[in-house]
């Protein structure tokens, strides 16, 4: 039985954003713990600050997409409460993948530090210089991870939830590419 499904180029920002999302997040908590390399945490920087800067552009593209083709419709089985829920946690979802590539920018910029891509793209800092800005935007940054981590853990246990039971709801998001399959 086939399922209404999101377009293909939507799937396909999903699971390239759940991947960059994943590396981004390990990434960050790793290269702030106490202990590590100077040259691996520097690494560790560079590729969070840059892939952070790449999934704002994509969170971006992804919005436009969301806004221009809508939702398809949830399976008129599922209880209100899971449809409510469900919503709840992607509005939450995508308030969070926009606040925190943002709130690290200006973490960054507002610190007087580099972001090596758009430094190679020679884009001026679009914040002053503030040790206040700065600190103010690392303590969103860290209670924001704690809850877009807390929030992807409760989204990836929903569907897998839903693909185990096979009832649709999984189907309108996978696979990445192709026609959508239930
Ligand atoms: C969706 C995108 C992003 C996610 C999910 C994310 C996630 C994280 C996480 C989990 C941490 C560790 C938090 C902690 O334990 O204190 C962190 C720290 C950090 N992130 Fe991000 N980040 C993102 C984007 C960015 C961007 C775009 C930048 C800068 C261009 C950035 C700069 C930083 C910095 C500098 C820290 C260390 C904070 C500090 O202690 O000063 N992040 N991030």
């Amino acid at each position: 039985m086939s399922h209404p499904a999101y377009p293909a180029p939507t799937r396909l920002i999903h699971w390239v954003m759940a991947l960059f999302l994943i590396a981004t997040i390990v990434a960050g908590f790793l290269m702030v713990q106490e202990g590590l390399a100077r040259a691996l945490q520097d690494r560790l920087f560079i590729f969070h600050k840059n892939i952070g800067v790449a999934l704002l552009l994509l969170a971006m593209i992804r919005l436009a997409y969301r806004l221009r083709y809508p939702a398809p419709p949830l399976p008129s089985h599922m209880p209100s409460w899971q449809k409510r829920a469900a919503k709840l946690s992607h509005v939450g979802l995508y308030i969070l993948i926009f606040l925190m590539p943002i709130a690290g920018y200006i973490r960054v910029r507002a610190g007087g530090f580099p972001i090596e891509s758009l430094d190679a793209l020679g884009a001026p800092s679009l914040v002053p210089r503030s040790d206040a800005l700065a600190a103010a935007a690392k303590s969103v940054h860290s209670y924001g991870a704690i809850a877009l981590a807390a929030l992807i853990a409760v989204h990836v246990a929903a569907a897998i939830h839903h693909a185990a039971k096979r009832d649709g709801v999984f189907a309108r998001i996978w696979p990445p590419l192709g026609r959508s399959r239930s």
